[in-house]
């Protein structure tokens, strides 16, 4: 199975002076974590790590270090994740015909969701881990004012891994650069074209690490998991 780590953002809502990935989680880049769990699962057989090229030195290094058994490619990414992933989706090798995508923020996931989620492309074209939501959400208008509270029976919390067929996925990309859709994630692309995007359950700890207070967070959660022999 191939994967692509979208690791090419800014990390804006972080408010750090460098691109989030690269800050020390544990003592190591937080996507050194995100490598590792990916490394870790057999079935994996080739990593693209879409990145900016700025940062392609430090994700060199950090493959060497990490002596990564598996094929690594560093591509070069876009202004925005859809337009990285595409980037990452026309670098993929002709034979792979599905593939997963884990963004490089989620250095939480752990290998046996990333397996779970390669043996979901056995069965489907396209599928997103996802966890029920907790809260109860609401939608609000232009005013602040609560206009709907949706079901939360029917409501889940998307996550990556995504997992696509190679073919359908890259159609969806260059249709939304001919429409100008914009979307946050590439499930959205798939639904758009009528694919059915199935559910693997996911994991509360999959968090995407995006303001400070997660560093900490993603630390005590590491670490938990190092002291019960989780790790
Ligand atoms: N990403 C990317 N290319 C972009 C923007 C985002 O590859 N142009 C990646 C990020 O590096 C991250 C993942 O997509 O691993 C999810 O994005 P997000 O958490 O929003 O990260 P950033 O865009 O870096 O953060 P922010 O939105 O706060 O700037
Ligand atoms: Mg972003």
């Amino acid at each position: 199975m191939h994967i692509l780590i979208p690791a090419a953002g800014m990390g804006k809502r972080m408010g750090a002076a460098q691109n989030k990935l690269r800050l020390s989680v544990l003592g190591q880049p937080l996507l050194a974590w995100t490598l590792q769990a990916v490394a870790a699962v057999p079935a994996i057989e080739w990593i693209g790590i879409i990145g900016q090229p700025e940062d392609f030195p430090v994700w060199q290094t950090l493959i060497t270090d990490l002596a990564i058994p598996q094929p690594i490619l560093l591509i070069e990414g876009g202004d925005t994740r859809q337009a990285s992933v595409y980037n990452g989706l026309r670098a993929l090798p002709t034979h792979a015909s599905h593939v997963l995508i884990h963004d490089g923020a989620r250095c939480l996931a752990t290998p046996a969701l990333i397996e779970r989620c390669v043996q979901a492309l056995e069965t489907y074209d396209g599928f997103v881990a996802a966890i029920p939501v907790k809260d109860t959400i609401k939608i609000v208008d232009a005013a602040g004012v609560v206009s709907q509270t949706p079901d939360r029976s029917t409501l889940w919390a998307a996550q990556t891994p995504q997992g696509f067929r190679v073919d359908y996925l890259l159609n969806g990309h260059a249709t939304a650069v001919e429409q100008g859709w914009e979307v946050t994630d590439d499930a959205a692309l798939f639904e758009r074209l009528g694919h059915p995007v199935h559910i693997v359950m996911g994991e509360d700890t999959n968090l995407k690490i995006t303001t400070p207070s997660d560093l900490p967070l993603a630390e005590r959660i590491l670490q938990h998991r190092w002291e019960h022999g989780l790790g």
